[in-house]
């Protein structure tokens, strides 16, 4: 049972609040592993595209890696510093703007390579990236849902056709494989590209290990990471680099959402103004469930809710949890590690609410640094 955080008494719920303390303390490692590994650290900002949070990432990090188009240019505008970009395929006229955005284009495939390569070669300070599955994954989650390298998988160019890329045109070999992997994820990719590819290594200027490296989460031994950079590093001479998400903002923040309502059939259920459904769809993904900060396993306590949101889908339940007390409507419940594949996969279902995204900074003052309403709504259906 973790400890509820100093929260202001009269926060809008829902909101998603970021941790201004732990955050500090995920850029601190991240700061580490680039200082003694000697390689660069960016930012994915699929996991976490939160403007009003790069001020105090900026310094830690070289900077983003993007999803596409409209990532590139949040990475761009908001965060500075370098822009990198993957996607598997590039839309009409994609890689052309992306050759203003980003420094660096990866492409997944021979296919992509052919029709693209020359027009990202329009600026010639673009540097290319090539994505490989290396037939290699520490994927922790969710199963073959969020492994690169499960049968058939889309991501990367498998190595049957590697020869059919132009690696003489390639500087950076790049393979993402990892999801929530520890420092024995992180080190049997580094080894597995050292030992299966070291001829197309010799061949870049550096190599990108992706994401998925959980560097912040308890049991990940992030000198294990740096000495497998270093002894990496050391054998080819290449620059590294890794592109974590999750690993950044893990335990940084909170979903705080309200008791509105209740419910009974066959369980004691509590309706939130916080839905698994529109709020983290992770929960229902992957799927699993999120810590509640205060709150036990059912059977702890004298009291156990099933919570839910208040969409129509039957299926939008966060879990069960034990009490101390009775639940009452206004009761405000607090949900841990809520920063990353949070508020970036928000929809606004049934005209759900966005919640506000705010910030508890590190002097323990709050602050809303956006509140949403119907507009946000309304101007999504034209
Ligand atoms: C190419 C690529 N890089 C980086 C990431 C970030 O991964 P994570 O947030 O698990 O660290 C992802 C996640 O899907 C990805 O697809």
């Amino acid at each position: 049972m973790t400890a509820v955080p100093p929260l202001p008494a009269e926060i809008q719920t829902p909101a998603y609040v970021l941790d201004a303390e732990a955050l500090a303390r995920n850029m601190a490692v991240a700061s580490r592993v680039r200082r003694e590994a000697g390689c660069k650290v960016l930012l994915a900002t699929k996991a976490f595209a939160f403007p009003a949070a790069f001020p105090l990432m900026r310094d830690h990090l070289d900077g983003t890696t993007a999803s596409g188009e409209y990532e590139a240019r949040l990475g761009r505008e908001e965060f500075g510093k370098e822009v990198h970009v993957y996607a598997p395929a590039y839309g009409p006229g994609e890689v052309e703007r992306l050759a203003t955005l980003a420094d660096h284009i990866y492409f997944n495939s021979p296919d992509q390579v052919a029709r693209q390569l020359a027009v990202a070669r329009t600026n010639p300070a673009v540097k290319i990236g090539a994505r490989i599955n290396p037939g290699y994954s520490n994927a922790t989650l969710g199963g073959a849902l969020y492994d690169p390298c499960a049968p058939n998988s889309r991501f990367g160019t498998t190595v049957s056709e590697i020869d059919q890329l132009p690696w003489d045109q390639i500087d950076i070999f790049h393979v993402h494989t990892l999801c929530e992997s520890l420092h024995d994820g992180s080190v049997g990719l580094i080894e597995h590209v050292a030992k299966n590819f070291g001829d197309y290594v010799r061949r870049v200027k550096a190599v990108n290990f992706g994401g998925g490296h959980f560097i912040n989460k308890p049991g990940y031994d992030v000198a294990k990471l740096i000495a497998a950079i270093t002894a990496f590093r050391a054998a080819f001479g290449v620059e590294v680099i890794l592109e974590p998400g999750a690993g950044l903002v893990v335990d940084a923040g909170y979903l705080v959402a309200s008791v509105i309502g209740f419910h009974t059939n066959g369980r004691r259920i509590a309706i939130l103004d916080a839905s698994a459904s529109t709020h983290m769809p992770d929960v229902l993904e992957v799927p699993y469930k999120p810590p509640l900060l205060g709150a036990g396993e059912p059977g702890t306590f004298a009291n156990d809710y099933m919570l839910g949101g208040k969409t129509c889908m039957t299926g939008d339940i966060i879990g069960e949890y034990s009490f101390p007390l009775p639940l009452k409507v206004g009761d405000r419940l607090v949900f841990g590690d809520m920063m990353q594949y949070s508020f970036v996969k928000n929809t606004t279902f049934n005209g759900t609410p966005l919640p506000d995204m705010a910030v508890l900074d590190r002097d323990g003052s709050y602050r809303v640094v956006k509140r949403f309403g119907y507009a946000e709504f309304r101007n999504r259906v034209g």
